[in-house]
């Protein structure tokens, strides 16, 4: 069984995860009305790996004998400046998902739950590389200035994206 406390907190982390999916839609949305089908597709993926996160949680929580408790989700931002705008953002906000997973932790820790930390350690491991791609993305994209031939490039790179199940 999960504490109340521990229960809650993981109801909380399912919403983030579900509206992390909603964010990289919205996010590929943008991208398409600007013509960039590479990133679209890039976040179309990323939101299918959020998914995932969610449901993964969401099944840990019933395993442990827990009750899921859906929540609203917020309206996700729906306009950019620009590519590089849209990457900035989304690696703001995987760094607040990586903060309030390492929260999540120590909560499992001050409750004492070794199945939950055990069970938390894949999402730890996971925000390291989710932060590392992102983070290299932002760093090629400044390289190219965020435009022209060296844009359109790295656009159609990105188009060969596919979602890997289980990430
Ligand atoms: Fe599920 Fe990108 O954090």
């Amino acid at each position: 069984m999960l504490t109340k406390k521990l229960q809650n907190a993981l109801n909380e982390q399912i919403n983030r995860e579900f509206f992390a999916e909603y964010l990289y839609l919205s996010m590929s949305a943008y991208l398409e009305s600007i013509e960039m089908e590479g990133f679209a597709n890039y976040f179309n993926v990323q939101a299918q790996e959020e998914h995932f996160h969610a449901m993964k949680m969401f099944n840990f929580v019933h395993d442990k004998g827990g009750r899921v408790i859906l929540k609203s989700l917020k309206e996700p931002k729906a306009n950019y400046s620009s590519v590089v705008d849209v990457i900035e953002e989304s690696l703001k906000h995987e760094k607040y998902v990586t903060k309030s997973i390492n929260e999540l932790m120590d909560t499992a820790i001050s409750e004492n739950d070794h199945s939950v930390k055990s069970f938390l350690q894949w999402y730890i491991d996971e925000q390291v590389e989710e932060e590392a791609t992102i983070s290299k993305l932002l760093a090629k994209l400044k390289l190219i200035k965020g435009e022209g031939l060296g844009l359109l490039t790295l656009d159609s790179q990105l188009l060969e994206r596919t979602y890997q199940p289980g990430k």
